[in-house]
């Protein structure tokens, strides 16, 4: 496909499309060489949920600080970066905008090139910024689970996917962190089920294993409701919290256990990866890699969340292909990856 993969790069990226505003630098596509991520998750607590408005305002505060930061940690200057790549899509439009707006500034006043990058595209290549980046091998299958997303993607080259399923309704993350409100547990509900569910009993409750047998395709908002009809059962104050989160998150697990298993076997890749907010989630980790006999990989905590090195590392597959986007470079809220 024309790829000059000895071609060096070094590519200051952008990410702000939920509530992380993210600045990296990162250098061919595998080397962090700084990687600056401003939650905003205390802002947003309070309404148990990310709120756009405020989250699109906080990004436009603490934007230049942290691209200033993320340049300074790398030890670099503007003008030593060949590209200024940026989160296009998918994401909230109010967020988007402000770290798209950010880019074709920086693009237009240096006089650097610019490149939009997918979202999901760039959690599927955090795992190039881990040790085994040397070790992958197409075809590979990657689970992109976050707050947003869960999907399944045939990888069988770089920029090359295959979408064999997702979420009809409610993806893995946003299901935990509903659950987590539902338990009382503080937002984001992930890691504080993750947490919860260490000294619970996961076969408690047993709770539905959605969809099975349709395809690649997951569904949670019927998990979510069984969750919310147990949880009525019980006075809030005498509520098996640690039980319940234990048996919610065995459940999720099974599921994109069983489904990942099924389309490794049926396209016979050489490895599985998990990528996304959720695939920090212990027990996810831990149930895939017992289920498969082929190397199951994941990236550091710091890069299954939103943070702009994966942006970078995506964005430079494409542009030692020599894409280049100009500064009419448009948000796209609802980006696909096809
Ligand atoms: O990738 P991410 O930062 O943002 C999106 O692109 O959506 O993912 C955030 C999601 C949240 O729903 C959060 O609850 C979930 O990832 N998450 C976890 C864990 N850590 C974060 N879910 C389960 N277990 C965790 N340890
Ligand atoms: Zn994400």
């Amino acid at each position: 496909m024309g790829i000059k993969s000895d071609m060096n790069t070094r590519i200051l990226a952008i990410e702000t499309s939920c509530d992380e505003t993210a600045a990296a630098v990162v250098e061919n596509g595998t080397a962090i060489l700084s990687n600056i991520v401003a939650s905003q998750i205390n802002l947003h607590a309070q309404y148990g949920g990310v709120f756009p408005e405020v989250a699109s305002r906080r990004h436009a505060e603490v934007i230049y600080p942290v691209i200033q930061q993320a340049l300074e940690t790398a030890h670099i200057g503007l003008d030593d970066v060949d590209c200024i790549a940026v989160t296009q899509g998918p994401g909230l439009v109010g967020s988007l905008l402000v770290g798209v707006n950010a880019a074709k500034g920086l693009a237009l006043g240096r006089n650097k090139p610019l490149l939009g990058v997918n979202h999901i595209e760039g959690h599927i290549y955090s795992l190039w910024l881990t040790e085994a980046a040397s070790e992958i091998e197409f075809p590979v299958l990657t689970l992109v689970v976050s707050g947003g997303h869960t999907e399944l993607y045939l990888m069988t080259d770089h920029g090359k996917y295959r979408h064999l399923g997702g979420t009809l309704d409610d993806a893995a993350g946003e299901a935990f962190d509903k659950v987590g409100r539902l338990l009382g547990l503080p937002f984001p509900g992930g890691p504080a089920i993750d947490k919860a569910a260490t000294t619970g009993n996961p076969t408690a409750f047993r709770f539905p294993r959605a969809v099975m047998d349709d395809g690649y395709n997951f569904s949670f908002s019927g998990l979510k409701t069984a969750v919310m009809r147990q949880t009525r059962h019980f006075d809030p104050e005498k509520m098996p919290v640690n039980d319940l989160a234990a048996s919610f998150q065995a459940a999720v697990v099974d599921v994109l256990v069983t489904k990942t298993r099924q389309a490794a076997e049926d396209y016979g890749v050489t490895a599985v990866h998990i990528a996304g907010g959720v695939s920090a989630n212990r027990a996810l980790r831990q149930a895939m890699q017992e289920a498969l006999d082929i190397p199951v990989r994941y990236p550091p905590p710091i890069l299954c969340t939103d943070n702009a090195a994966m942006i970078a590392a995506a964005a430079h597959w494409h542009f030692i292909q020599g894409q280049r986007h100009t500064l009419d470079l448009d948000v796209i809220p609802s980006l696909q990856l096809t």
